[in-house]
């Protein structure tokens, strides 16, 4: 499953409108023609003579993250970059309901707040960190406001 911006890398048009199938395998830009494969990246482009190589060269439709969570597919625009940066490539998040690794908290926490909250805010305190040899094991204490999907509007928690 994949999902891409909707944006043309050559001059910003619209690569596709309204909804259906894509039984071709690719798509073709209605302004110049660059064609985009299923992976997002850009096959044929008329005229490649006339570009330089070097901006045509791994050229390819932003992704957007896609998960499954809940029995629906969730397609976020969020900074998946900013959330992972926050974490060590070899860290574990514990959550308390959630215990994995930062992609898989990443998608997790992502899913659950689109599934649940029209939106949320997460406020951070103290910073706790403790060093044991080459394992640092840190806490973050937090107040969180959420405004719910359905039942009672407004969530407010806080915790570590
Ligand atoms: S804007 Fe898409 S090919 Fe030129």
């Amino acid at each position: 499953m994949s999902a891409f911006h909707n944006v043309c890398q050559h001059r910003g048009a619209r690569l596709v409108d309204g909804t259906g199938n894509c039984r071709t395998g690719r798509f073709r830009c209605p302004w110049h023609g660059f064609v985009y494969d299923l992976q997002g990246a850009v096959g044929a482009v008329p005229l490649r003579e006339s570009f330089d190589p070097v901006e045509l060269e791994g050229l390819r439709a932003p992704a957007v993250r896609v998960v499954e969570w809940g029995g629906w597919i969730w397609m976020m625009l969020s900074d998946d970059e900013l959330l992972l940066s926050c974490y060590h490539e070899d860290a574990v998040d514990d959550h308390g309901m959630f215990v994995g690794d930062r992609e898989e908290f990443a998608d997790w926490v992502v899913g659950m707040h689109s599934a649940t909250h029209l939106s949320h805010q997460h406020c951070l305190f103290n910073h706790t960190c403790d060093l044991d040899g080459d394992v640092a094991h840190a806490e973050t204490y937090y107040m969180f406001a959420g405004m719910n999907r359905e039942g009672t509007a407004l969530v407010t928690s806080g915790g570590r």
